[in-house]
């Protein structure tokens, strides 16, 4: 296999940057994120996996088109992509293009899986794309030993709510529910499985001789949507899925047997990963007390967010005099992709940096902006419940 990541986009990955900064490792997979995170990061991310940045020339178009920077495009949450240009120019010449994202239902929605989600409304509204949006409660059920079908069916009913509160359009959006849907992807996944080894596999998602044989063959499950707008639409239909950088395996195997399978490769958006509350890695449904979930009560939102772990000095005098670290700071992060503008965000920076502002102070602005953005949620969430039937993928899509 040619090993150059930019003539193929299936690289034998090593998901492990053993040698990164010195004695720190991390780990990549659409499975697994640990270690901890920092911006350097991502740059590896880019050259491991072969994706490309995002250059100013295409923001430039993009801005173009919608008349302006959205702050995550802005502030670099989303940072990498594959063919974003390509298909970008495609709508340009009145091809239009499907968005297609999803969710692994292994527990509730926490904040840190909201902002690609609400990136992909903009994308929607602006480009009036319809959107495919997958839940993969087989995945989840294969991946977790604990996991029964009772508790993945119930987090797949509880997020479903999440997805409509975040208000993508009735009408151009479909959820597909892997278990209940299978019989519109089998098909496609039957003729993606086929073209791909198991020693590719193997490379792209680090699967081992213990790794379950459903695990082994879910990634074509995950594939197939990529393909289903061509379907719908009868002629090959650009996609383009905004999701976090961790999910790329499955698209280089996908964009590897698209073209012979007689379809576009897949474009992808890229985001980054929203630190936990503890900076020990990213947000994670695991460890519920660094979460902050869309089902929390705000009483308890106030009290995660105040004993976060800050880029702060031990003490005041100490920060005073030496100024925080706002760079590995989740409460400032937080701050920054959520709720300051581009000019709060930059003064809160130098203000931190240079000793003027204390760590409780974000705290309670990082926690009154949060509790309203709950609060909020929830009742929308509520109100999902009447609509979850219109969202659902069903035979008419097809006609
Ligand atoms: N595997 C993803 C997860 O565990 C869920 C998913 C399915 C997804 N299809 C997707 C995510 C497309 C992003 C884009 O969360």
């Amino acid at each position: 296999m040619d090993s150059s990541p930019h003539h193929q986009d299936t690289n034998n990955i090593d998901s492990s940057f053993d040698n990164y900064q010195d004695n720190k490792e991390i780990i990549v997979t659409p499975w697994e994120v640990s270690g901890e995170i920092e911006d350097r990061m991502y740059i590896k991310l880019i050259e491991k996996f072969g994706t490309q940045g995002l250059s100013q020339d295409l923001i430039e178009k993009f801005r173009k088109l919608t008349g302006e920077v959205h702050p995550l495009i802005k502030s670099q949450y989303f940072f990498s992509h594959r063919d974003l240009d390509w298909l970008l120019t495609k709508y340009e010449n009145g091809d239009p293009f499907y968005l297609y994202t999803g969710r692994g239902p292994s527990g509730f929605i926490h904040i840190g899986h909201i902002l690609p989600w609400l990136f992909t409304k903009y994308l929607q509204d602006k480009f009036g794309s319809k959107l495919l949006f997958q839940f993969t409660d087989d995945e989840k059920f294969l991946y977790n030993p604990r996991a029964t079908r009772e508790t993945i069916s119930k987090y797949t009913a509880e997020n479903i709510l999440d997805i409509i509160a975040i208000g993508f359009q009735p009408n151009l959006t479909r959820i597909i529910i892997d278990t209940q849907h299978i019989n519109y992807l089998y098909p496609i996944a039957t003729e993606i499985a086929k073209k791909i080894t198991f020693s590719t596999a193997k490379a792209v998602f680090g699967f081992t001789n213990t790794t379950n044989l459903g695990m082994i063959g879910f990634p074509p499950i995950q594939a197939a949507p990529c393909f289903l707008p061509s379907i719908i639409e009868k002629k090959p239909t650009p996609v383009l899925i905004p999701a976090a950088i961790d999910q790329d395996p499955y698209w280089r195997i996908t964009r590897d047997i698209a073209v012979k399978l007689g379809f576009y490769k897949p474009a992808q958006i890229h985001s980054k990963f929203l630190p936990s509350l503890s900076r020990i890695s990213k947000m994670s449904s695991s460890k519920p007390e660094t979460a902050i979930f869309t089902t929390d009560e705000p009483e308890i939102v106030e009290k995660k967010v105040l004993s976060s772990f800050t880029g702060g000095q031990a003490t005041i005098s100490l920060q005073k005099k030496l100024g925080g670290n706002a760079d590995i700071c989740p409460v400032y992060a937080y701050l920054r992709y959520f709720f300051d503008n581009e000019k709060e965000s930059l003064e809160r920076y130098i203000r931190c940096k240079s000793g003027n502002l204390l760590c409780g102070e974000c705290k309670s602005d990082l926690a009154d902006n949060t509790k309203t953005f709950i609060i909020d949620f929830k009742r929308k969430r509520e109100k999902a419940k009447d609509k979850v039937k219109d969202f659902m993928f069903d035979e008419k899509c097809l006609q």
